[in-house]
């Protein structure tokens, strides 16, 4: 890790500006209830930590509910809902060279159809009617940007490998991150790194704490944003 330090040497090529997603999103139902999932947004977290840490210019897009000290390394955004990020994205991702995208975004959100602040409570029960959300990572791949984007995909353990293989092609990335369900709230997590091109990588055959595991997929991301720029391969 201490070999990317910057020296003045160094091009700005090999010193990639990440920008960093994670978190839940919240979706609203009214103005007091709202959708949301487990992510706990740590590992992410860990990487916008570990990008500061080298010295790389890093920018995190934080979904809600989820607390950071603040940090002067480190440009922070906010966002609560899918269209809220995909607005950060838009914003924020023509200025930088690589995207981890390890945010949870939603997939459906409540269609509302009535504009009321609090739906009443109601004895015969209440439907909810969801929409999809839009691919956010998925979208970016019609974007004319040399950039790398990193997605991941939080899958059962049956045919996780496989699965995650099938979201990198749909989506049109240059690498995934395949993790177990259990990593959801976890202090640990046994990921595996799986770019378009060449063999799946781990750090370890057992779980490790999300920091470790940080530190080692952030120095991934970095020498694939490098072979990519360095061969003009897209
Ligand atoms: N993602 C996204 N926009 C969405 C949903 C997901 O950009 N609307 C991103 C996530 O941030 C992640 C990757 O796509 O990097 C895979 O997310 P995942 O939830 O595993 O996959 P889905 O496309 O939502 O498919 P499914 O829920 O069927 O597994």
């Amino acid at each position: 890790m201490g070999s990317w330090t910057m020296t003045p040497h160094d091009s700005l090529e090999n010193h990639p500006r990440v920008l960093i997603t994670a978190g839940p999103t919240w979706e609203p139902i009214d103005d007091v209830r709202f959708l949301g999932n487990r992510s706990s947004g740590r590992l992410g977290l860990e990487l916008a930590r570990a990008s500061t840490m080298i010295g790389l210019p890093t920018t995190l897009l934080l979904g809600p509910g989820v607390h950071v000290e603040p940090s002067s390394q480190c440009n922070l955004h906010r966002f609560q809902t899918a269209d809220d990020l995909d607005a950060c994205l838009r914003n924020f991702w023509p200025e930088h060279d690589l995207l981890i995208m390890a945010a949870a975004v939603a997939d459906y959100r409540p269609v509302r159809s009535i504009e009321v602040a609090k739906i009443p409570r109601q004895d015969q029960g209440l439907e909810l009617r969801l929409e999809p959300t839009p691919d956010l990572i998925g979208r970016l791949s019609g974007c004319d940007h040399p950039g790398t984007r990193i997605g991941f995909a939080l899958e059962s353990p049956e045919g996780l490998e496989a699965r995650a293989r099938e979201k990198l092609d749909r989506k049109d990335l240059h690498a995934i991150v395949a993790n177990p369900l259990s990593t959801m709230e976890s202090d640990s997590i046994e990921g595996v790194f799986i770019p378009r091109t060449g063999p799946a990588l781990r750090p370890s055959p057992r779980r490790i704490p999300k920091r470790e595991f940080a530190n080692w997929l952030l120095e991934r991301a970095v020498e694939l944003h490098r072979s990519r720029s360095g061969s003009g391969a897209g």
